[in-house]
């Protein structure tokens, strides 16, 4: 029984303030218009922990960073994932972002060590390398839509990272196949929140198609991997060779669904978390002109390397920044075991709750002028010196489902910001509307378009 959960006597008020929504409808036309705006008015007009029903489900947003704590590490024990991530298994079967209890606690030791920040500094030069052939590819002056960009360099760099160069052609069917599986996520995922069972027709062939190339592609390259016995330096082989406490290797299926994960989990975010970066410093010059600056004083032209990262203080404020505005992920899910305590209210077994990064890391409580764009914000750790609760900046989640790729997230914008902006100026292209688009991911709905300037930056 965990430790919070509601003993029987206590009585609690039941239900917290929330949106009335419609008759049997519930807030789903007010949601499905506009998912983040019907959000943050939950938040501004009933406070720090809401509910509301999308037809005969109840969900409560949670928006307190004292409960998301409760929610993710106090009392992470009576919680697993809510009822949406049943569509990402749909694809990504039983890997560490979507199993639970045991069974995700040991691959979870399995996977970790290959994601400390000592085992993954050997990334940086196949993300240099990456970043360097794109930016040789721009032209001055020329147009590019950056969100493209971002997403092809970071699935090149994932790729190589999970399964070594010469799969690198492999790398990008997977990309295709995953493109198709990840297109309907927030529709999947809204069903699989709303109705136990599975609706037949939503599975369409083009889906099957893609998650059976998935499949193929996948196992092959781990059937090669095995049958070969030269050890490469790629996270493929190192979960290969990863042994549990009883010294047991995981089969092909459980590498297949975490190779899968990872490199689903592992592009788009960080790719994300890229493009907004640069769209912020794009409308920011004197933000823009302090990141230049400390780039000419610690790399003037050369590439940067994991040594300088240290020094590179300013570009990781910039990136926690662009993630505070802009959370890749935009908001986690979980499902309560037990009936249990939440700001004072008694939420019952079995209910959705949902901590949205988006709104959280926006509250003007925690973060003054919330809509500035201000990396002074970080230039000492607000969370250490008391300034803001623990939780009111989570990007990468928290407690024990805490992303497990954070590290090597971190070091590839950091790595890549600093080439882009080393060698390029970018200028918004006028006219372009740039949309926030809430799918799984908080995406830039129609690209960002940029022009972009060479610069050099003598030492
Ligand atoms: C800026 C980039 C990234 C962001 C913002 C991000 C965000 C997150 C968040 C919020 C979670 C927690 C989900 C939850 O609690 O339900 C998570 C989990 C996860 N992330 Fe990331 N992520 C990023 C990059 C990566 C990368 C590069 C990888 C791997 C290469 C990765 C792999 C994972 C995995 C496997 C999990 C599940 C961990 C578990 O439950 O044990 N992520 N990520």
């Amino acid at each position: 029984m965990p430790a919070a959960s509601v003993s029987a006597t206590k009585t609690l008020p039941g239900v917290p303030p929330g949106p009335k929504g419609r008759f049997l409808l519930g807030s789903l036309v007010e949601l499905s218009r506009d998912w983040l705006g019907f959000y943050a008015r939950c938040a501004r007009e009933h406070g720090d922990l809401v509910y509301f029903h999308i037809l005969h489900v109840p969900l409560y947003l949670v928006v307190h960073p004292r409960d998301i704590e409760f929610i993710l590490v106090t009392n992470a024990g009576n919680f697993t994932k809510s009822e949406d991530y049943r569509a990402l298994a749909r694809v990504l079967g039983r890997g560490l972002l979507t199993s639970e209890g045991e069974f995700w606690r040991r691959q979870r030791g399995l996977i970790q060590p290959a994601f400390r920040r000592e085992n993954i500094l050997a990334y940086a030069r196949v993300m240099t390398g990456a970043a360097g052939r794109m930016l040789d590819s721009w032209k001055d002056n020329g147009v590019r839509n950056l969100h493209e960009d971002m997403m092809r360099v970071t699935l090149e760099i994932v790729g190589q990272c999970l399964y070594g160069a010469e799969v690198s052609g492999a790398a990008e069917r997977v990309g295709k196949a995953m493109e198709v599986v990840t297109e309907k996520f927030i529709v999947n995922a809204s069903q699989a929140l709303l109705f136990r069972f599975e609706i037949p027709d939503l599975f369409a062939p083009r889906e099957r198609r893609a998650i059976a190339e998935l499949n193929e592609i996948i196992g092959g390259i781990i059937r090669d991997k095995r049958s070969s016995n030269q050890p490469r330096d790629d996270l493929l082989d190192t979960l290969l060779r990863a042994r549990d406490a009883e010294g047991k290797p995981m089969s092909d299926a459980q590498l297949r669904d975490e190779m899968m994960t990872l490199f689903l989990a592992g592009h788009e975010t960080t790719a994300i978390a890229l493009s907004w970066a640069c769209y912020l410093l794009a409308q920011n010059p004197q933000i823009e002109a302090k990141l230049v600056e400390e780039l000419r004083s610690v790399l003037g032209n050369r590439a940067p390397t994991p040594q300088d990262l240290p020094r590179l203080s300013y570009i990781e404020m910039v990136v926690k920044e662009a993630m505070r505005l802009y959370p890749p992920a935009w908001g986690v899910g979980r499902r309560a075991i037990a009936d249990c305590e939440i700001g004072g209210y008694r939420v019952p077994a079995g209910s959705n709750v949902f901590i949205l990064q988006w709104i959280t890391q926006r509250d003007p409580r925690f973060f003054p002028d919330p809509e500035r764009f201000d990396p002074e914000r970080w230039r000492e750790d607000p969370v250490r010196s008391g300034k803001i609760p623990r939780f009111a900046y989570l990007p990468f989640g928290g407690g024990p489902r805490v992303c497990v790729g954070a590290s090597f997230a971190m070091m590839e914008a950091i790595l890549l910001l600093a080439m882009i902006q080393q060698r390029y100026h970018l200028e918004l292209v006028p006219d372009h509307p740039v949309e926030v688009f809430a799918s799984v991911t908080l995406r830039p709905k129609h690209g960002i378009r940029v022009t972009v300037k060479h610069r050099e930056l003598a030492e």
